[in-house]
């Protein structure tokens, strides 16, 4: 399936084959981060961010510049008729009849399939509320395939913010589908969702083992290799540490209280002491911005990836927007056998149910009142169906049958 003039919301809405030809295609686009190409001339890219960013719009505002195109950018969701009360879907109705392509960040999960389904043009999440941020996994796979030189099977460390990170929501699933060995650690209250848990074991085989502490790990590995005898089950999973790690910092606007953000926050930190521990060749990633959870004298350690990273988002992105405004023709090869195949949103058979409503309170479902929730049966869990905007799952109604 071409890309031309399809969305990307979800890391799902790629196959494995296409993400490789993004990055084939961001090599090439690696070539051409200074000075102009003119594959996009007159062609116009509209960044709608309801939430703060330097990043991510930044550099998808460059990626555009530098294939040639323009730019109409709202960095300043409340001077728009937002102010007034304009919704999402009347607002891409809008933009879509000056612009080409959409990229859209929202506090709400589930806000970019709403722009998604209301704009003609293609639309791009950059990261709605906790739910996910594909792009950012891109770039992130793309770092390790660069400086690693290989993405399948690799073995990286989520550590953080698990809870609420949406980077590391999309990028488990990410690694996940090139049979990365996955290890979440996150302290006491930020870990990894248990329905995302579910989904990557169910879906993609994936099982991550899972600390509260890289500390604990790294002081786990040094005691098994004193004493090999003991704790062989931990030191399979330990020893072989790590291609990356990849931290996230303490998501402050998504917690409920300041008591809260303040329980959690200082409750993990990379410090150069830390990785002097860790392999000698072992990416430090973050998606940035960085809090107190990675300090300073980090940076000067040639395995400190992260601004690198954050360059490499302005080739992946090139190389994104090329293929879905149709300016390459890039060949993608068919899914070899037991790769995952992202189905159409016209494939999915979503069901609607008048009494049956989102649990998750930032689900845009519960915000813009045009909205009817719609459910997926799963596989992961049974008796449950998901929300397809958010992916929160609620009890399937009594003689609700998938088919
Ligand atoms: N990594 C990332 O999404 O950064 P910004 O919030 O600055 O866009």
């Amino acid at each position: 399936m071409a890309l031309e003039g399809r969305d990307l919301v979800s890391i799902f809405d790629l196959s494995d084959r296409e993400i490789e030809a993004v990055f084939s295609l961001a090599d090439e686009m690696s070539q051409h981060t200074r000075g102009r190409l003119h594959v996009a001339n007159g062609r116009i890219m509209s960044t709608l961010f309801y939430e703060p960013s330097t990043r991510t719009r930044l550099s998808f505002e460059a990626a555009m510049l530098r294939l040639g195109g323009d730019v109409l950018s709202v960095a300043d969701m409340g001077a728009t008729s937002v102010a007034k009360g304009e919704t999402i879907a009347d607002t891409v109705r809008i933009v879509e009849s000056y612009a080409d392509v959409i990229v859209i960040r929202h506090p709400l999960e589930g806000s970019a399939l709403v722009a998604a389904d209301y704009a003609s043009i293609p639309v791009i999440n950059a990261g709605d509320g906790p739910h996910e941020h594909p792009t950012q996994t891109l770039l992130d796979l793309y770092t390790i395939r660069r400086e690693k030189g290989k993405l399948r099977d690799v073995s990286v460390a989520l550590v953080g913010d698990l809870r609420h990170g949406r980077t590391v929501h999309s990028l488990a699933f990410g690694l996940a589908r090139f049979g990365a060995k996955v290890t979440c650690v996150g302290p006491p209250g930020l870990e990894m969702p248990p329905h995302l848990l579910a989904r990557l074991e169910k879906e993609f085989g994936c099982v991550p083992a899972q600390f509260h502490s890289l500390s604990d790990i790294v002081t786990n590995a040094e005691m098994v290799k004193r004493r090999p005898g003991r704790q062989r089950a931990l030191a399979a999973e330990v020893v072989s540490l790590f291609d990356a790690i990849y931290v996230t910092r303490v998501q402050k606007e998504r917690f409920d209280s300041t008591q809260a953000y303040d329980a959690a926050r200082n409750s993990y930190a990379i410090t150069e002491e830390l990785i002097k521990r860790a392999l000698p060749d072992t990416l430090i990633m973050h998606p940035l911005p960085r809090v107190d959870e990675l300090a300073y004298d980090v940076d000067r350690d040639p395995r400190a990836a992260y601004f690198r990273q954050a360059a490499y988002g302005v080739p992946v992105r090139m190389a994104l927007v090329s293929m879905l405004l149709g300016l390459r023709s890039t060949k993608v090869g068919r899914a070899r056998k037991g790769e995952y195949r992202p189905k159409s949103r016209h494939e999915v058979d979503f069901r609607k149910y008048a009494d049956l409503l989102c649990p998750n309170a930032r689900c845009v479902t519960n915000h813009e009142s045009y909205l009817s929730p719609r459910f997926n049966f799963t596989d992961y869990a049974p008796g449950m169906v998901a929300c397809a905007y958010c992916d929160h799952e609620v009890a399937a109604p009594k003689g609700m049958t998938s088919g």
